[in-house]
């Protein structure tokens, strides 16, 4: 039987991750394709649990080592659990951040060894790698700019690695600008300081480009 395809997307936050991924599930299922849409840390009950301890700013917040280690058990939970059951029965996946966003934040933002987070990420996914990467790069005044918005709409107020400040902001748009380098066939950096049609127009060629546009997952 067919395997499903996996689709990643990855930038820093406020890049619209959340908003194309979206599109692009309404997309696929219009095209009569299985879509499972899902999202990073979370996506299975155990993960989501996780994702709240992360996001937890009380009095003992994560050390880097130990954030590292929560994001992978996540990680692991949904590889298991979620995407690669539906992979094997044909769906397709769409996931709102992944490994990439490891390297990114944890190797280039906080400085933790790229080499050592290769192999714990790797233990953690069991080899499971992205076909295709859409790398939203926006501009950091751009992000900033959508962010206050949605704070400002939803009433919120930024995360503890939203608040991380602007040095880290640019090691990690250079950061995941290497891993779009090292790996040009799997990740596609998409310009996406436009506006969200402009940018789904840019997200939807990529995927035709990667799949082929019938969705089918055979190319043309
Ligand atoms: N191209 C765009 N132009 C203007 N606003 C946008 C665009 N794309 C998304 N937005 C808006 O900007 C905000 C951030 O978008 P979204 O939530 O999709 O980003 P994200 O990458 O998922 O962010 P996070 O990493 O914080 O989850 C949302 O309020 C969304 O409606
Ligand atoms: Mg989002």
């Amino acid at each position: 039987m067919m395997t499903g395809r996996f689709i990643t997307f990855e930038g820093g936050e406020g890049c619209g991750k959340s908003t194309q991924a979206a599109r692009l599930a309404d997309e696929l299922r219009a095209r009569g394709v299985e879509v499972v849409v899902t999202r990073e840390p979370g996506g299975t009950r155990l993960a989501e649990l996780i994702r709240s301890l992360l996001k937890d700013e009380r009095e003992d917040p994560p050390c880097d080592r130990s954030e590292l280690l929560l994001f992978l058990a996540a990680r692991a939970q949904l590889v298991r659990n979620v995407i690669r059951p539906a992979l094997a029965a044909g769906k397709w996946v769409v996931c709102d951040r992944f490994s990439d966003s490891t390297f990114a934040y944890q190797g280039y933002g906080r400085g933790l060894p790229l080499d050592a987070l290769r192999l714990m990420n790797d233990f953690a996914v069991n080899g499971l790698s992205p076909d295709l990467t859409l790398l939203l790069d926006v501009r950091p005044e751009v992000a900033l700019a959508r962010m206050r918005r949605r704070e400002e709409a939803t009433n919120t107020s930024s995360d503890r690695i939203e608040q991380a400040g602007d040095g880290f902001h640019s090691r990690l748009r250079d950061g995941f600008a290497r891993l779009a380098e090292a790996e040009p066939g799997r990740i596609k950096t998409i310009d996406a300081n436009g506006s969200q049609d402009e940018v789904w127009c840019k997200v939807l060629a990529a995927v035709d480009a990667a799949f082929g546009a019938t969705g089918s997952g055979r190319r043309l």
